[in-house]
């Protein structure tokens, strides 16, 4: 790395916007060398007394997870905060919308329609999923899916008391009847004395970490969170 660069390092953390500071420990990351061990350091004993801002947290724990000798002070850290809330803000808007429209792996607008007027239906629509949940919600839905599972989104499989199985989204359900929608969107209602046994439901959507980075879910959720509903009032 370029030695001038290293040296602006400590100045971009102190004063420079979230964006200059995230750059600023990509290049820590790769800087190997005694001052950028320890100014990592020094970051994470910050970290660990709640003195990170929220937004360049992830950036801390990767260029910090670069270096073996910081290891017990990162795995101190990781093991008292395992809900990746430093996913929750500083993701860009403007990667994540790539993300969500054009990977192939995690595949989004395969079961989600977004922007467009017309799509799947196979999960919830999510033109205005930033206006209705907030970020942990989403984070949630991206790590864990199964954990909350959108209501009539959720996948079930039935026994029937006739040894036939019957498998949909749980449409709706009461205390006589299950209503199951069918992949060809037309729904069946079950009666619940024809059933024997009945699935709790689970999520078809894939947990997406492994699929996506740990950088690339911050900034799906930064995506995901500006999806709002349109004001009536003009901009
Ligand atoms: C194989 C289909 C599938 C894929 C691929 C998929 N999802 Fe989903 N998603 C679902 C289904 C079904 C649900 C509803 C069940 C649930 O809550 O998990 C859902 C739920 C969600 C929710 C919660 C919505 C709510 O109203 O509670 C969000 C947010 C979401 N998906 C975002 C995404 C994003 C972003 C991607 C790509 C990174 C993605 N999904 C990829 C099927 C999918």
């Amino acid at each position: 790395m370029n030695p001038h660069a290293l040296h602006c390092v400590p100045d971009a953390l102190n004063e420079a916007d979230t964006v200059t500071k995230q750059l600023a420990f990509d290049l820590l990351a790769t800087a190997a060398n005694a001052k950028a061990d320890q100014f990592l350091a020094t970051w994470l004993d910050k970290l660990a007394q709640n003195q990170v801002p929220a937004a360049i947290q992830l950036d801390l724990i990767e260029a910090a997870a670069t270096r073996e000798s910081l290891k017990p002070k990162l795995d101190a850290y990781t093991q008292t905060h395992t809900t990746n809330d430093e996913l929750l803000e500083g993701g860009d808007v403007t990667t994540g919308r790539d993300i969500v429209t054009n990977h192939l792996g995690a595949n989004c607008i395969a079961c989600h329609t977004i922007e467009a007027k017309e799509g799947s239906q196979v999960g919830p629509n999510l033109k205005i999923i930033g206006s209705q949940k907030d970020r942990k919600y989403l984070l949630e839905s991206l790590l864990n899916p199964i954990a909350q599972i959108a209501p009539g989104y959720g996948l079930i499989s039935i026994a029937l008391k006739d040894g036939k199985s019957i498998s949909g989204s749980l449409d709706k359900e009461d205390a006589t009847r299950m209503t199951l929608r069918m992949p060809d969107g037309k729904t069946q209602s079950i009666p619940r004395a024809q059933i024997a046994t009945a699935t709790p439901p689970i999520s078809v959507m894939p947990p997406m970490l492994g699929i996506l980075t740990k950088p690339q879910i911050r900034d799906v959720v930064a995506y995901l969170a500006s999806l709002k509903a349109k004001t009536s009032k003009k901009k």
